[in-house]
């Protein structure tokens, strides 16, 4: 990557600011469900620990408090977690700007300072200047290892670096080296897995990467919008109607590219979309059915197609997985992608969780923590997060 990384600067005793990405999921008690976006800062966290900053201080959002103080999304839990893998306190402040939290993170005798949630203030997210600059004033570099907010232009993402240098963190880099070369500069054949309820949510997506793929495999609720635009039945399953014309195109547009578009051929369908529902597996879903995941024969199509491939990204689970009884399809799938000697590209959000679900994650070459930003890196867009820190 030709952005600037951490080992391009000289950190030792200085003071680092750093945006981390620890929107983590928890529970009502708030007890963190999983941690793997906290575990992936660790790499960069221990590299300027270990390279001798003066001080670390850590920012970041969590869900969406649209600028008011919501208790249940304090980061003060993910202090506490952090301080348990790291091994050594981390300091947990309640705001994140001002001159007093500058003198509580200046007087704090630990290395590490975590400040409490940056979008409790409606500044963050407007990306104003004014905050911006008092963000910068919190250290004398910037990094950013936050990819999962990397398609955001907001204070702590970008309005921040017009005032500090800013690099990025070690998975920031990971992110885009693995996106970029599985997007870019694919070994061939190189397939694109797309599922997820919505084809409005994946337009972007197709649209960039049906030229540069050799085939585009479609399930979940979007390859419902496709089957009807083909004059299938497809029963009560989910449309997009205003996007048949538009699924339509693309099937045009696939021919003329000569690339090929491959949709389920049978179906899981039930009466109402419950996880005790009577299922049936059919090759033409009957009026009045759900079709909730692909069936037998559209997971041996999908295997078949993809057994020698050598890049596959996938973004979008291809049934309701998160019921047990609609997750076969994805579950299939995932585990047929661990067999293949290819160089699996996991989008993070949905496809992640599913992906660890079916406990495969480990033999995953990349899974991204980025859920909208690596559909956006997947729409070829430019990351505001990305493009604002200094280059080599
Ligand atoms: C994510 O979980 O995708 C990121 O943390 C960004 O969160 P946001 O969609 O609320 O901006």
């Amino acid at each position: 990557m030709a952005k600037a990384t951490i080992k391009d600067i000289d950190i030792k005793n200085k003071t680092v600011l750093m945006r981390a990405d620890f929107n983590v999921p928890q529970d009502d008690s708030l007890k963190i469900t999983d941690d793997t976006r906290i575990k992936a800062t660790l790499p960069t966290i221990k590299f300027l620990l270990d390279n001798g900053v003066k001080k670390l201080v850590l920012i970041s959002h969590l869900g969406r408090p649209d600028g008011k103080v919501v208790a249940k999304y304090s980061l003060k839990p993910v202090a506490e977690r952090l301080t348990q893998l790291l091994g050594q306190q981390v300091k947990f402040v309640n705001d994140c700007v001002g001159d007093e939290i500058k003198n509580e993170v200046s007087a704090a005798k630990e290395k590490v300072v975590l400040l409490e949630n940056l979008r409790f203030h409606a500044e963050e997210e407007a990306n104003d200047p004014g905050f911006a600059k008092k963000l910068s004033e919190l250290g004398e570099l910037y990094v950013n290892d936050a990819f999962g907010t990397a398609h955001r232009a907001h204070a702590s993402t970008e309005g921040v670096t017009k005032y500090l240098k800013g690099v990025a963190g070690f998975l920031l880099e990971k992110e885009i080296v693995y996106l970029n070369d599985a997007i870019k500069n694919p070994k061939r054949p190189f397939m694109v897995i797309l599922g997820g309820a919505k084809v409005s949510d994946k337009i972007g997506v197709i649209e960039n990467l049906l030229p540069k793929s050799d085939c585009i495999l479609i399930g979940g609720g979007m390859a419902y919008t496709f089957l009807k635009a083909q004059g299938k039945d497809i029963g009560n399953s989910k449309l997009e109607k205003d996007k048949v014309d538009l699924a339509k195109a693309i099937l045009e547009k696939a021919k003329t590219l000569n690339k090929k578009i491959i949709l389920p051929i049978d179906h899981l369908v039930v009466d109402n979309v419950d996880p005790q529902a009577k299922t049936e597996i059919v090759d033409i879903i009957p009026e009045g059915k759900i079709a909730v995941d692909i069936g037998p024969k559209t997971i041996e199509l999908f295997k078949d197609a993809l057994k020698n491939v050598q890049t596959v990204v996938w973004n979008g689970p291809l049934g309701i997985f998160e019921m047990d009884n609609f997750s076969n399809g994805t579950k299939e799938i995932a585990i047929f992608l661990t067999s293949i000697k290819a160089v699996t590209i996991i989008g993070g959000g949905d496809t992640a969780a599913a992906v660890a679900k079916f406990k495969v994650e480990d033999k995953m070459t990349h899974i991204s923590t980025g859920g909208g930003a690596s559909l956006e890196f997947m729409e070829g867009k430019l990351l505001p997060g990305v493009a604002a820190l200094s280059e080599k």
